[in-house]
């Protein structure tokens, strides 16, 4: 699929990652929606692809919300008259350790509460079956077929303290080759992206430095991606109508 004017919708698209798909793909003729929980990051981020000459919006939205998965997807079509492209790439991170044993009295001295699994239940995983259904569903009435990329992680292979993110990730991969199977047959294509460690908000705020710098050590490249790499692999995805149902890994060699 050429991008040039195909409509664009990319969840969690204010900031990190999914902005830096944004003007990506703005810088390639696309039409944008960004769908986003933090109002004022979003109102700047549709500011700045504006003054660039894109033409783009911005629906403030929580993708773990039914009625606003499916307003989301719907502005698209209703402002555009189609939908191409969907990036599902809003996501929270809340690590913790399943357990948390003192080392000298050997109890369990705290766990990972329900809350903490439940958030990122519903923002990561409940969040992209809804947005993805909505777009699928835009995607086959409008006709046009289409391509739905799922944002996962290489986390899905499982990692310390990431019980609830990684269940997330893995099940969105599992998700990507579902819908690759069962939507083929209306020209739309889905596939999930796994990124390493890439220099977001996410990574630079959320994450405790000191595991930050553990990890650098695993990766042979021995540096944070960058968001744009993510993007031009978003990029080749879009493009190459052979790709559907697959995960595509992007992680400096590092393998958790
Ligand atoms: N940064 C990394 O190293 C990395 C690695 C692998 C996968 N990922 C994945 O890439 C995606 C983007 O990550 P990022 O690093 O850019 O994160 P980020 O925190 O910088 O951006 C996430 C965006 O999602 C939005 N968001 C959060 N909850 C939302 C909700 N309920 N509804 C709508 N929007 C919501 C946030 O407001 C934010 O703008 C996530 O799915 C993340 O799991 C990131």
């Amino acid at each position: 699929m050429d991008i040039k004017d195909k409509v664009v919708v990319i969840t969690g698209g204010a900031q990190g990652i999914g902005f830096s798909i944004a003007e990506h793909f703005a810088s390639l003729g696309a039409k944008l929606v960004l769908g986003d929980i933090k109002q004022d990051v979003l109102d700047e981020a549709v500011a700045k692809l504006k003054a660039g000459g894109t033409e783009a919006t911005g629906v403030q939205c929580n993708v773990s919300d039914e009625a606003d998965a499916e307003r989301l997807m719907r502005s698209a079509v209703d402002q555009y008259g189609r939908l191409d492209v969907a990036v599902l790439n809003a996501g929270v991170l809340r690590d913790g350790l399943l357990l948390k044993v003192d080392k000298e009295t050997k109890k369990v001295v705290r766990k990972m509460s329900l809350e903490q699994w439940q958030l990122v239940i519903d923002v990561n995983l409940t969040g992209v079956f809804l947005t993805g259904r909505e777009a699928a569903a835009q995607m086959v009435s409008c006709g046009n077929g289409g391509v739905l990329i799922l944002m996962s992680s290489i986390a899905a292979a499982g990692n310390f303290g990431q019980t609830n993110y990684a269940a997330t990730k893995a099940g969105v991969r599992a998700m990507a080759t579902t819908w690759s199977r069962e939507l083929a047959r209306y020209g739309v294509r889905a596939m999930s992206v796994a990124p390493g460690f890439i220099g977001t908000p996410m990574v630079k705020h959320d994450m405790k430095q000191d595991a930050l710098d553990r990890l650098l050590k695993m990766v042979p490249l021995a540096r944070l991606g960058e968001p744009s790499e993510v993007a031009q692999m978003c990029q080749f995805i879009v493009e190459n109508d052979f790709a559907t149902g697959e995960c595509w890994t992007i992680n400096g060699g590092m393998r958790l």
